[in-house]
């Protein structure tokens, strides 16, 4: 069976490539809504339309799971989708519940989408798992134009996150959670600013285990990504992308992909 896997844009590909180390042999197809990203700055109603839009496309191309690797589209569409769709529909949300629960004393800030942290869906997962009001939350939609530029360690990012971050004393943070898929290119700006310290959460590793877990699939023990010479990466070949509909076979779009894959190779554990 294959596993469709979307996002507004190359955010969710983050997801996608923990799932190669782990689920090295499975077929994925993989959908960035590239002509209506960002969704964080959207409307509800028009995520849950997108949302359905790409649901029925990845079935219709034979996936019989759907990963939203997407915090934002979980945040509005997931109750949805599942009450839509009859096949196993998995979501994303910021991991606060690791944070809370690894961390002692300190506080922890999530980092989302404006419209994630709006939702109910966060509010209601603080009430449950925050008791000793440790978190703070932070809207930085920028980080998703920059990701979607290739823009990952220029001045203007540096600035912004400095910039963002500033209202916080830095000294007061043990974790930081990463609460869109897109934020996770920027994670050795994030080890910059806050120093060695501070925890770097993601959400990737527990939604490809709970997918695995779902799905009844064997994990594979955290395969060793090998890149050749000529950047040829094998384990690409188990994915079809589709950037707003039109599948990727080559060209440019396709070295983009790569370097994405590279990229976040380097940063996962950052
Ligand atoms: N990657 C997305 C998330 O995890 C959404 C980014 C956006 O399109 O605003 O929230």
């Amino acid at each position: 069976m294959k596993i469709g896997i979307f996002d507004s844009g190359i955010g969710g590909l983050s997801v996608l490539h923990e799932a190669y180390h782990l689920l090295p042999k499975q077929e994925f197809i993989f959908y960035a809504d590239t002509e209506n990203v960002p969704y964080g700055t959207k409307t509800p109603e028009q995520i849950v339309g997108y949302a359905t839009k790409i649901t029925d496309f990845l079935i219709e191309k034979g996936a019989g799971a759907i990963v939203v690797a997407c915090n934002t589209a979980t945040s509005v569409a997931i109750k949805e989708l599942r009450k839509n769709y009859n096949i196993p529909i998995l979501g994303m949300e910021p991991a606060v519940k690791p944070a809370v629960e690894g961390t002692e004393g300190k506080r922890i800030m999530v980092i989302a989408t404006p419209v994630t942290i709006r939702q109910d869906k966060l509010k209601d997962l603080l009430h449950r798992v925050d008791e000793e009001h440790r978190v703070d939350l932070l809207a930085m939609p920028k980080l998703v134009e920059f990701a979607e530029r290739e823009e990952f360690e220029s001045e203007a990012v540096r600035e912004y996150i400095t910039q963002q971050f500033g209202a916080f004393d830095k000294e007061k943070y043990c974790a930081l959670v990463l609460g869109c898929t897109h934020f996770n290119y920027f994670k050795p700006l994030y080890r910059e600013y806050f120093g060695q310290e501070t925890l770097l959460i993601d959400g990737n590793r527990g939604t490809v285990r709970h997918l695995a877990d779902v799905l009844s699939l064997d994990m594979a023990q955290d395969i060793d990504m090998s890149f050749d010479k000529d950047n040829e990466m094998s384990w690409m070949n188990n994915t079809k992308y589709y950037f707003f509909g039109k599948e990727i076979t080559g060209g440019e779009t396709l070295q983009h992909l790569k370097r994405l894959h590279l990229r976040l190779e380097k940063v996962r554990n950052f």
